[in-house]
């Protein structure tokens, strides 16, 4: 027997998972352009089918597009994404970008990553698979938002007293930053920057958490608590200075419990290479860790 195991590298603490980004868009074709063929995500296929919204899977993960035209909703900051060849990514972006001229639509491909901006402005950046992503080949390992100078410590306060979240004050990109824990190998991270910042227009992310109750009564008591979605759901939006009550970031949080019935909920995630020219029987999933 030994008792060397770091089990603190174990544990997930409170929040379970970030499963997806919403980002309201005002054109579906333009939205399929840049995330299902530019991006060669899967469409879900069996929730928001029609024409007014859609869901695209990303391993375990999600960015949800709801059309409200003619708003573009544009999150403040960088969602990060991992795919398992950034060659094959790169081609299919040059494929999609003459449909996409006069839009807000480029990439840029780097060292060991690329950068990409969708049509609206939203900005991504795609890895390989890499340890600081742990064992995904396909996924969103993390949402990077851009917040003001001298905000770092108090919202990282935020999340660990409200949430019980892991919480972990660093330097990325030589900027202060206050990483949160969102699940395995998944990370919130609230990034310093001198950049101003548009006005928060409503998009949100989604979060399941494990202990449902506490935060809730913590958030509650200050009236932080923005919506009363369903006995499974609330939402809050204003992350505060716990010592003066000040809003230090607005975005809206989707906090669900994991008694929720989409919890955990399987996502088709298929294999980009595969084609109706030399079709390859049985590889129409990725094959890959999600
Ligand atoms: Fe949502």
């Amino acid at each position: 027997m030994t008792d060397s195991f770091d089990r603190s590298k174990e544990s997930l603490s409170n929040i379970l998972h970030m499963e997806h980004v919403n980002l309201a868009v005002p054109d579906q074709k333009l939205a399929t352009l840049f995330y299902v063929v530019g991006l060669q995500f899967t469409r879900d296929p069996f929730i928001m089918n029609g024409v007014d919204n859609m869901w695209v899977n990303m391993g375990r993960c999600q960015v949800h597009l709801p059309s409200r035209n003619p708003i573009a909703q544009k999150l403040r900051g960088t969602v990060g994404f991992v795919v398992p060849n950034l060659a094959t990514l790169e081609s299919s972006l040059a494929d999609v970008a003459p449909y996409l001229e006069n839009t807000s639509f480029s990439y840029t491909r780097k060292n060991d990553h690329i950068k990409a901006t969708c049509p609206w402005g939203n900005n991504f950046k795609i890895h390989e698979p890499a340890p600081q992503y742990g064992t995904i080949d396909i996924g969103m390992p993390y949402v990077e938002l851009d917040i003001p100078r001298g905000t770092t410590e108090k919202i990282g306060k935020f999340y660990d007293e409200i949430f019980g979240a892991t919480v972990e004050l660093k330097t990325i990109h030589s900027n202060e930053c206050a990483s949160i824990k969102t699940g395995k190998s998944q990370f919130l991270h609230f990034l310093e920057t001198d950049s101003k910042q548009n006005q928060y227009d409503g998009h949100h992310i989604a979060i399941y958490i494990s202990d449902f109750a506490r935060p809730y009564e913590k958030l509650k008591e200050r009236g932080l608590i923005s919506m009363e979605t369903d006995e499974y759901e609330w939402r809050f939006t204003d992350i505060i200075d716990l010592d003066t009550g000040k809003t230090l970031f607005e975005i809206e949080h989707e906090v669900r419990s994991a008694t929720h019935p989409l919890y955990s909920r399987p996502l088709i995630n298929r294999n980009p290479e595969q084609s109706n020219r030399g079709y390859h029987p049985g590889q129409d999933n990725f094959i890959g860790q999600i």
